[in-house]
């Protein structure tokens, strides 16, 4: 097995050392890469910092045509991809060839948003000192971009720190996760195709621990992390003078409100409920994990849930018919069975799932929870459900707000105003009404409160991120 080359200012470059990726589901290898030496990370910040002025000048239409071609590219190598992001990452592979998809248009978004991405003209003569002024505002970029990314994306949440770089004219050195390198060296790959200047993007596969250095390098003034809360803060206090973008997850809520209370409701909420508490084996920061049901509905509801659960396929993610496959490592799965451990030992009730193996963690539903219980109150990324019941919609309300995190919340209701009160209570970057919190579009602002982090990302809203407004006046 040939190491794959990561790209040090665009350029195909090998490290030392050896980075063997191994599948999560038998543990064989499935790729190898090398490890940026400390040369090669500072030719790749150097660069980035040297081509800044030259990026931020490159014509829209420069900018639109590289992101273009790697949304074509990346639509054209699908399924290849697809195997690929399964094989690190362990995700059955019909989830990994929806992220491919996702992908391809947050690429597509990226050339669209670059077209368009014009600022905004602004009258003055609001006020007699004004008169015969205008003040054109535009958004010029704060500088090269560090992306730090995540294992449980290996594509997607790459795209969407490079596709907006690019979208603006900013330089990027991506750090991906130790654990997934191989799709983020892939997509370098597909960027070294386009024409853009040397320097303008870097792909490092780097231990976490040598991240650091890169995230208080002043030559890199703009740090976008995805990741862990403990990481995530870290990176907060090192990086004060920097523009910070953190996406650091939650522990998602359901709400089954009062309304919901159709036999099809219930059915089709125990479906989505099901499905998205477990995809991935739960390794999403808005997979769902706690289920919210107002009491006259939970006897109707839990044994729908537990029969959806029952009916998820678990096992070899390779295999199309697969909806649960491994988390990411076998370190991974005794955590989420210690919390579930724990929960139980607390008084919880095992409903469904339960007996870990090997990497792998059963979809499981939970009962009888205590609120402060790890497996509730903090982010499981494994997929566990816990479900408990509610007097109403305002205690379900309160219940999701109850917590450190606030990424986006599903509630499950056909009343408006139930759906603007939810708006208006939860405290959370985003409301799904009708579904669950894991609805993602990849053009939406996508962040959080509190825990959950700072900034937005979503193509249009990472752009602004990395930009600065820039205002010109015209005495006319
Ligand atoms: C995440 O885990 O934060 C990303 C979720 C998504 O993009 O669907």
């Amino acid at each position: 097995m040939e190491p794959r080359a990561f790209f040090v200012a665009g350029r195909p470059a090998y490290g030392e050392g050896e980075l063997t990726v191994r599948h999560p589901y038998d543990g064989r290898p499935v790729g190898r890469t090398t490890v940026a030496t400390p040369d090669q990370v500072e030719a790749a910040v150097a660069a980035a910092a040297g081509v800044a002025a030259e990026a931020a000048a490159l014509p829209a239409h420069v900018r639109a045509a590289a992101l273009d071609h790697v949304s074509r590219r990346l639509a054209e190598r699908a399924d290849e991809i697809a195997d690929l992001i399964t094989a690190e990452n362990g995700k059955p592979v019909r989830w990994a060839r929806a992220e491919v998809g996702r992908a391809v248009a947050t690429f597509r978004w990226g050339a669209e948003e670059a077209r368009r991405y014009s600022g905004e003209l602004q009258r003055l003569d609001t006020d007699p000192t004004g008169d015969g002024r205008v003040a054109l505002v535009r958004r010029v970029p704060r500088g090269p971009v560090l992306g730090i990314t995540p294992f449980n994306f290996p594509l997607n949440l790459v795209a969407h720190k490079v596709a907006p770089a690019l979208a603006v004219g900013a330089p990027i050195v991506v750090k991906p996760a130790p654990a997934t390198p191989l799709t983020a060296l892939l997509l370098g790959e597909l960027l070294a195709e386009t024409d853009l200047p040397a320097g303008m993007f870097s792909v490092l596969p780097l231990p976490n621990e040598r991240a650091a250095d890169l995230v208080t390098d002043p030559r890199l003034p703009v740090v976008s992390f995805t990741g862990s809360g403990p990481v995530g803060a870290a990176v907060r206090r090192a990086a004060v003078e920097k523009h910070v973008t953190l996406e650091l997850g939650g522990n998602a809520a359901a709400v089954i409100c009062a309304d919901w209370a159709a036999d099809e409701d219930l059915t089709r909420a125990a479906h989505r409920i099901a499905t998205f508490g477990t995809y991935q084996a739960g390794q999403s920061c808005i997979a769902v994990q706690r289920v919210y049901v107002h009491e006259w509905l939970y006897d109707g509801f839990l044994p729908r849930l537990v029969a959806a659960v029952q009916e998820l396929r678990t096992g070899d993610p390779r295999d199309e018919h697969t909806d649960v496959g491994p988390l990411i490592s076998v370190a991974a799965a005794q955590r989420v069975e210690s919390w579930v451990d724990e929960a139980v030992a607390a008084g919880a009730t095992i409903e469904v799932g339960g007996r870990r193996s090997g990497a792998s963690y059963p979809p499981t539903v939970l009962t009888g929870v205590p609120a402060d219980a790890r497996i509730s109150a903090e982010e499981v990324f494994g997929p566990v459900l816990v479900v408990a019941r509610v007097v109403d919609d305002e205690a379900a309300f309160a219940a999701v707000n109850d917590s450190a995190y606030g990424l986006q919340a599903g509630v499950f209701t056909h009343r408006t105003d139930v759906a603007f009160a939810a708006a208006r209570t939860l405290q959370v970057g985003g409301v799904i009404v009708g579904d669950v919190p894991s609805y993602r579009a990849d053009q939406m602002p996508y962040g959080g409160v509190k825990g959950s982090g700072v900034g937005r990302e979503g193509v249009r809203s990472a752009m602004d991120d990395y930009t600065e407004p820039r205002v010109l006046v015209l005495a006319l």
